[in-house]
């Protein structure tokens, strides 16, 4: 099957790239920026303008879009971005599109979740077929979150706040299962082996970086607060990842406290 990988640069992408070539995809994958290496054919395209989406997508059984812009754009980027895509997808005649969103972009208040859930609608409203498998949070993604908490000293954040982390290469795996179903035309979920509190992802990683630090709590007000610290990042959904939060933490920093 020749799959275009979007956002092929990003986190996501450059665990998926190898790992979807080695199980036999042909890739072509897409950046805004020219690249080569990892085996993969390599085209240029922006989002932004659609300079590059119709060569991007001629001749691709499917579109896997992982590509976003959290910070900057992300209406212009992520929401008619995506239409761009799809329409260039439909006017190619690709027989599916796939899309990467998050678990919880219909229940937690955050702007850049209305982007995503706006996106996933111009997906299913597209013309091409299509599935969408939103994902929980990656470990990497957690951790910039305990780094960005921790710059004045201690760790501070909403204890009872619950996340699901899974491993980036695990969602990769189930991105090939959904590539090979062919489209469902459905929303799927895809979380990590648990749920944690907060407070515990944080201590877990303080120790696994042999750091002491106190946390320090501070209640997230209003709806946002208590979608976070109802589950609205986490999910029920099977199959789950397997890897869990520990074996990220000593995979990075040593050690098997945890494990
Ligand atoms: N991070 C998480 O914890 C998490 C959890 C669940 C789901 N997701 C979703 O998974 C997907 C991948 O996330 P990630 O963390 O891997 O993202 P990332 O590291 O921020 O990478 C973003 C990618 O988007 C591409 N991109 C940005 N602007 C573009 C434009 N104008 N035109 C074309 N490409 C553009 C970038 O490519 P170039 O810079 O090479 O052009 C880059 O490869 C996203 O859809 C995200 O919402 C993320």
């Amino acid at each position: 099957m020749r799959v275009l990988v979007t956002g092929a640069t990003g986190r996501l992408g450059r665990v998926a790239v190898p790992r979807l070539r080695d199980e036999g995809f042909t890739l072509r994958a897409m950046s805004r920026g020219p690249r080569t290496g990892d085996g993969v054919e390599w085209v240029t395209a922006d989002l932004a303008t659609g300079a590059g989406l119709a060569e991007a997508v001629a001749g691709v059984d499917a579109v896997l879009h992982l590509a976003s812009s959290p910070q900057r754009r992300t209406h212009d980027i992520d929401v008619l971005g995506t239409r761009r895509l799809a329409v260039a997808a439909g006017h190619a005649g690709v027989r599916h599109l796939v899309f990467v969103s998050i678990v919880g972009v219909d229940r937690v208040p955050l702007g850049y979740y209305r982007h995503k859930l706006a996106a996933e609608q111009v997906v299913a409203a597209g013309p091409v077929a299509w599935s969408v498998l939103r994902a929980t949070q990656f470990p990497e993604f957690l951790e910039g979150l305990l780094s960005g908490a921790s710059r004045l000293g201690p760790v501070i954040g909403d204890r009872a706040v619950l996340a699901q982390p899974v491993d980036p290469g695990e969602v990769a795996d189930r991105l090939a299962v959904l590539l090979l179903a062919g489209p469902s035309n459905r929303v799927e979920d895809f979380g990590g082996p648990e749920v944690l509190r907060y407070d515990e992802a944080a201590r877990a990683w303080l120790a696994a970086r042999r750091v002491r630090r106190p946390l320090l709590p501070v209640r997230i007000p209003g709806r946002l607060g208590r979608e976070l610290r109802a589950g609205g990042l986490t999910t029920t959904a099977t199959p789950t990842g397997v890897r869990t939060w520990a074996d990220h933490l000593a995979d990075t920093y040593g050690g098997t406290a945890g494990r």
